[in-house]
């Protein structure tokens, strides 16, 4: 085999060619995985996992880091990660249960959510989760409630909106005033939380958290949001006289999906975010808290990308050229959701040095159902060949629909000469299960 000649980021760790040209992840041809297993067929390279969960742990020593599972929330994902010593951050009763089946332990998980059912806590406090994160004054009524029937005190951290304004997609921000998530700082609503849940009898509030937001690069906001949390801790601690001892600055920091996109590394993140904790605690006075922080599309998404068939190639003179693929907006809403990138390759051959300017579209009844705009690919791409889509780990399999009714592509985890299945491709039967039909 040929040394890799895909460049790593947005490829995956081990994503190599062999000497036809094929692409490879761990030594396996694309081309086979794709034979056995179907196409679209989402390919995870178990190394580059593991890697990026071992460098969060490693950046962040002694701060608790929760795997954000709504990235992709798979038993197989979850296994791994907890097995490597992370947390597990859940927002739905379905990821709760995900977890649970993963057999993570319970007191390792933090359960998120604006708007979490009464159902869903009481699962939660029945299961044990470690930390609920209580959203609003309604919902910290309900834990209290719900603890109570249950005869448990829960320990909640309180979802801050500290008013911090990231540069990055409309969609994936969170952490400015004006948003659906958690007591607004500015509003005076954080601290009519900590007041009301010291009234209550079966919630004891034992951290602060905040997300300020999605794929951002740099340090600055995360820096700034480290400042107004701990600035919080120390002014409830002068003000209402109360000491809490965790913190969660959250998720967010960004990867590369394409060759333009520049993130900052996770060592030197962790480090600008431990620094500016200590500094701000410095400067107030106060211990450092016992940290958190919630990383999901970082450990997951390049570790894995998205293997399609070309079906058609339509080119339109002196317009675009069409490229259509066997999936699509249904099992990649990204691109026609946020506009989003993704680094595209031909996987099942080198082709032609040539390249030509084609959109890459799916096969969805829709003119938003890209993959990629306007990207070069060799000129002799032809109908069977397998197109690969890079860093499509986080929110592709998450976030996808039966559209058009199309069965939702399988994954497989690879290493050297090991492939698992981690979800099965989804059959016609699946896609009508749950549909009666009338007399
Ligand atoms: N913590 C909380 C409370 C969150 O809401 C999120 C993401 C995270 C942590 C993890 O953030 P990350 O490290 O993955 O950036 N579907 C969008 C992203 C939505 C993010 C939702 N919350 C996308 O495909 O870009």
């Amino acid at each position: 085999m040929t040394t890799v000649e895909l460049p790593h980021d947005p490829w995956s760790l081990t994503t190599a060619r062999d000497a036809d040209g094929v692409m490879t992840v761990a030594g396996h041809r694309v081309t086979d995985l794709v034979a056995e297993h179907g196409s679209p067929l989402l390919v995870v390279d178990e190394a580059d996992l593991i890697a990026r969960a071992t460098a969060y742990r490693d950046a962040f020593p002694g701060v608790h880091v929760a795997y954000a599972s709504k990235a992709w929330c798979t038993v197989g994902i979850l296994q791994i990660v907890s097995r490597l010593g992370l947390w597990i951050d859940v927002a739905s009763g379905g990821e709760l249960h995900t977890a649970h089946v993963a057999d993570v332990p319970m007191e390792q998980v933090v359960f998120h959510g604006n708007n979490k059912s009464v159902d869903e806590l009481r699962m939660a406090v029945e299961l044990g989760v470690g930390r609920i994160v209580a959203d609003s004054l309604i919902e910290l009524e309900r834990i209290e409630q719900v603890a109570a029937d249950a005869g448990i005190t829960q320990d909640v951290w309180l979802r801050i909106t500290p008013g911090i304004d990231a540069h990055t997609h409309e969609y994936v921000r969170t952490g400015h005033d004006d948003a659906k998530f958690g007591f607004t700082l500015s509003l005076g609503l954080a601290d009519e939380a900590i007041v009301a849940a010291k009234a209550l009898s079966h919630v004891r509030v034992i951290g602060i958290h905040a997300h300020i937001g999605s794929q951002i690069f740099g340090t600055d906001p995360f820096i700034a949001n480290a400042d107004v949390m701990i600035g919080l801790l120390a002014r409830w601690r002068s003000e209402h006289g109360i000491t809490i001892p965790e913190c969660n600055l959250g998720g967010g920091m960004g990867i590369r999906y394409t060759h333009e996109d520049h993130p900052v590394e996770i060592a030197r993140y962790g480090e600008a975010v431990l620094e500016a904790v200590e500094r701000a605690c410095a400067k107030h006075g106060i211990e450092v808290p016992q940290l958190a922080v919630e990383p999901g599309r970082a450990i997951v998404a390049p570790s894995t990308c998205t293997v399609y068939m070309v079906g058609t190639v339509k080119p339109l003179p002196g317009l675009s050229t069409w490229v259509s693929v066997d999936g699509g907006m249904s099992d990649n809403i990204r691109p026609a959701l946020y506009d989003a990138e993704h680094e595209v390759t031909l996987a099942s051959r080198s082709g032609s040095k040539a390249l030509r300017r084609v959109t890459v579209v799916g096969k969805h009844c829709e003119s938003g159902d890209l993959v990629r705009e306007r990207v070069g690919l060799p000129e002799d791409l032809a109908p069977g060949d397998l197109l690969a889509v890079a860093a499509t780990g986080a929110y592709t399999a998450s976030m996808a629909s039966n559209y058009n009714r199309l069965p939702r592509p399988g994954a497989v985890i690879v290493r050297d000469g090991v492939v698992r299945k981690l979800m099965r491709r989804e059959s016609y039967a699946d896609v009508a299960a749950r549909d009666f039909a009338l007399d």
